[in-house]
C-alpha cells in the first residue's frame, strides 16, 4: 500500500500525530543496521528525534553491520519487556526464530527500511519502507534513456543478502534486459561503504584498462558511488562525463557531486520514517488491528544534465 493512501485511511494515527504522541507510556526497542554510509545516520537521527517529540522511550541498538548483534539486541528487548520492537534488518535471512520468540512474548515487531525473508514475514506486523526494486528500475530506465540503450555497465552492489542489494539489482536488470545492447560486464559488492566502493572501482579500473568500453556505473548507494568517483578521478578519468553515474539515496554529498557534474543521477531514499512509523506502532498497541504488510514510501529520481556526446 502506498504511504499516501495509507495515511488517508489512518485517521486515528493522524489524530495521534496531531496530539503530539501517545497518551500512555511507550517503550520501543529499535535495532539499527549500523552507520555504513551517509543515509543511515540520517535515518537513525530521525528515529531518535521523532521518538523524543512523541514522548517515546526509545532503546536504540546499533548492530555495527552484524546480524548476530541484531539478534542479541532483539532478545535483550524481549527480556526488557519493551512494548514493541522495530528492526531494520542487515540481511533478509535468519530472522524467523527470534521474531517467533518476540511474538510468543506478546511483543509486536515492525520493520523499517530493509526486509526479512518469507519465513519470518508472518511474525511482522507491517513494514514501512521504500520499494527497492522500483529504485533499481528507475536507475535502469534513466541509464537506458541517457545511453540510448547502448551501455556496458559496471555495478557496485550493496551488502550481500540485504534487501536493497537484492531488489535494486533485480529491478535494474529487469529494465536493462529490455535493451539487447545494455549489459552488466562487472559486478561486485562494496558493502554500501565509500571505502568499499572505492576499492571495487580501483579493481574494475585495473581489470578493464581504465574502464575502456564502459559507459555506465550503477551503484546500489551513493556512498559507494562517491568512493568510485574518487577512484576514477585518481586514475585520471572524468566520472559523470566519460562515464554515466547513477546510484541511490540522494544524500547531501551526492547532491554536491551532481552539481559538480561528477555524477548524473540519484534515486532519493527518504530517511524521515519516524514520523510515520511511531503513530502506527502506538495505534497498533491500542487496537491490534491488522495492518497492510507493507506501507510504501515513494522514491524520486534526481538528475543532472547529461553531457552531449
Ligand atoms: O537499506 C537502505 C540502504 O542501506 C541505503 O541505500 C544505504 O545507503 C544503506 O546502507
Amino acid at each position: 500500500m502506498e504511504l499516501k493512501t495509507w495515511l488517508a485511511g489512518a485517521a486515528m494515527g493522524a489524530a495521534l500525530l496531531l496530539a503530539g504522541g501517545p497518551a500512555f507510556a511507550v517503550t520501543i526497542g529499535f535495532s539499527q543496521v549500523g552507520d555504513e554510509g551517509d543515509w543511515r545516520p540520517a535515518f537513525s537521527k530521525d528515529m531518535q528525534e521523532e521518538a523524543k517529540k512523541e514522548g517515546i522511550d526509545l532503546k536504540f541498538a546499533d548492530a555495527q553491520g552484524k546480524e548476530e548483534n541484531q539478534l542479541k539486541a532483539v532478545r535483550a528487548f524481549i527480556a526488557q519487556k519493551v512494548d514493541a520492537i522495530i528492526v531494520a534488518p542487515v540481511v533478509e535471512t535468519g530472522w524467523a526464530q527470534v521474531l517467533e520468540e518476540a511474538k510468543k512474548a506478546g511483543i509486536p515487531v515492525f520493520l523499517a527500511d530493509r526486509d526479512v525473508d518469507a519465513a519470518a514475514k508472518p511474525q511482522v506486523v507491517t513494514r514501512m519502507a521504500a520499494d527497492f526494486n522500483l529504485e533499481g528500475r528507475l536507475a535502469g530506465a534513466w541509464l537506458a534513456q541517457a545511453s540510448r540503450g547502448q551501455c556496458n555497465i559496471v555495478e557496485l552492489q550493496g551488502t550481500v543478502g540485504s534487501a536493497p542489494a537484492i531488489e535494486r539489482k533485480k529491478g535494474f536488470e529487469a529494465i536493462i534486459s529490455q535493451f539487447p545492447d545494455m549489459k552488466i560486464v562487472k559486478t561486485q559488492s562494496g558493502d554500501f561503504t565509500t571505502d568499499g566502493g572505492k576499492k571495487v572501482m580501483e579493481a574494475f579500473i585495473k581489470s578493464t584498462d581504465n574502464l575502456k568500453g564502459i559507459c555506465g556505473v550503477f551503484a546500489h548507494n551513493d556512498n559507494m558511488q562517491l568512493g568510485a568517483i574518487q577512484a576514477m578521478k585518481e586514475a585520471g578519468l572524468k566520472p559523470g562525463k566519460d562515464v554515466l553515474m547513477v546510484s541511490v539515496d540522494y544524500v547531501p554529498a551526492m547532491k554536491d557531486a551532481l552539481a559538480a557534474g561528477d555524477a548524473n543521477a540519484s534515486v532519493e531514499l527518504k530517511s524521515a520514517i519516524g514520523k510515520y512509523i511511531y503513530p502506527v506502532v502506538t495505534q497498533y498497541l491500542q487496537d491490534h488491528k491488522q495492518l497492510p504488510p507493507w506501507v510504501k514510501i515513494p522514491s524520486d529520481l534526481h538528475t543532472a544534465a547529461v553531457p552531449a556526446n
